[in-house]
């Protein structure tokens, strides 16, 4: 049997902090799936664990900006950049953060992830605000638009009596993302020399002329009384911005929109509405079509009772606010027996176990592919302008993108579904 990560190899930078010790777990959790492992440890790294000891269980040296130094022409920082298929920080402090995202080369590991040219995955673990002060925020933003993918922090106990995000991811989780990063082997934009020079995978003038294609996107407002509403914190980037790249394919474009305050896409007909079963009414009207996307953040639920006037305060405790399930639409649209659209792609925001939650959403809702994103305030995408998304097929198998501009995404994820439609 192979196992997920045969003949990988993995250049683990383990930074300084208490969480370096789960950094020896994560050496047996990668190698027991296949991989090969080579640690480095920073000065600070060596406060908290041994090079004795992560060598033991790599199996393979440990590299140290003391033994490096000494010996560069042995094995360089730029031989230790190019031999690997991957690299994980784990636990990425603060500081090594910052580094990275400023091109500092003052230690060891610092040049090596400077120049490396191979994905880079990071586990971040630092004091809760470490992790949200504005300066990490920043850095953390600006590795993601690096190409950087990035796994956790938990929300946890942590030292010092605290409670919060800052956690280090556990060493089965940053194995995961391992997997997942490796699925996709193109190289991380913004590092190295092939950097920027990937050309957009736009989807070709004509690629879906004479389709209709079907697009839901933003939230859904779901009425308590005339004046207030349950919502979700969709912008609908995401689900316009496909719309745009279908209709510049030359397809025929209904964009069914929840209650946005971003633009009309151009050359796309936007039928408005409010309310999820609203969303449901003006999907089902915009049949038939080759190509379904449901984009959207629908409200899962909805007051069970909109009331007709506003609810006052009378002064005693508010009544609680009863909840009734709204229709799935993609289940709805993705179970028809007539009409059904011949791609229907369903999105699944997801806060933890983004992969197995999509693979179970693909089955349950019966769509023919899941574009997965991460929307944990790690994760960063909900309301962003940016979006990491993961495509999971009905046979569990996952592409996974660099993290992209949401208008790129739009514009690969029709060149994909156009590919898949085929002429
Ligand atoms: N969706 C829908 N109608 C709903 C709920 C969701 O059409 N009432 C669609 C979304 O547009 C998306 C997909 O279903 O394409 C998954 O949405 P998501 O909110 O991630 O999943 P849920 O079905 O709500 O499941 P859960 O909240 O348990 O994760």
């Amino acid at each position: 049997m192979t196992r997920p990560l045969q003949n990988r190899r993995i250049l683990l930078v383990i930074g300084g902090g208490i969480a370096a010790y789960k950094a020896l777990d994560l050496i047996r959790r990668l190698r027991e799936r296949g991989a090969a492992v080579r640690p480095l440890l920073t000065a600070g790294a060596q406060e908290f664990v041994t090079p004795l000891a992560a060598a033991a269980l790599a199996g393979e040296r440990a590299h140290t900006d003391l033994f490096d130094r000494a010996e560069e022409a042995d094995i360089g920082h730029i031989k230790l950049a190019r031999d690997a298929d991957a690299i994980v920080v784990a636990p990425a402090t603060a500081s090594l953060m910052a580094r990275m995202a400023t091109g500092e080369a003052s230690d060891l590991a610092a040049t090596v992830l400077l120049a490396t040219t191979v994905p880079i995955l990071i586990a971040p673990a630092m004091n809760v605000r470490m992790w949200q002060h504005p300066a990490t925020r920043r850095n953390l933003a600006t590795l993601r638009g690096d190409g950087v993918r990035v796994v956790g922090p938990n929300e946890g106990a942590m030292a010092e009596a605290e409670f919060g995000p800052g956690r280090l991811a556990e060493p089965s989780e940053i194995a995961d993302a391992v997997e997942v990063m490796l699925t996709d082997s193109r190289p991380a934009p913004g590092f190295g020399f092939l950097a920027g020079r990937e050309p957009a995978e736009a989807a070709k003038a004509g690629a879906l002329a004479g389709r209709r294609v079907l697009v839901t996107s933003g939230p859904t407002h779901e009425p308590i009384d005339p004046v207030r509403y349950l919502a979700n914190r969709s912008s609908g980037r995401q689900g316009h911005a496909i719309a745009a790249a279908a209709a510049a394919a030359g397809a025929d474009v209904t964009l069914v929109a929840g209650p946005v305050s971003i633009p009309d896409p151009p050359g796309v007909r936007v039928v408005p509405v409010e309310t999820a079963r609203d969303m449901l009414a003006a999907v089902e009207a915009a049949l038939p079509a080759d190509l379904a996307i449901f984009a959207a953040a629908v409200g899962d639920w909805r007051p069970a009772e909109a009331r007709d006037s506003k609810i006052k305060k009378d002064g005693a405790a508010p009544a609680p606010v009863a909840l009734v399930e709204n229709p799935d639409i993609l289940a709805a649209i993705a179970q028809r027996t007539t009409d059904r659209p011949r791609l229907v792609v369903g999105f699944a925001a997801e806060t933890d176990s983004v992969l197995d939650n999509a693979r179970a959403k693909i089955v349950r809702k019966g769509c023919d592919l899941i574009v997965a994103n991460d929307v944990s305030p790690a994760g960063g995408v909900m309301g962003g302008s940016a979006n990491t998304v993961h495509l999971v097929g009905r046979d569990g198998t996952v592409e996974t993108w660099p993290t992209l501009d949401k208008d790129e995404v739009g514009r690969r994820l029709v060149a994909h579904f156009a590919g898949l439609l085929g002429t």
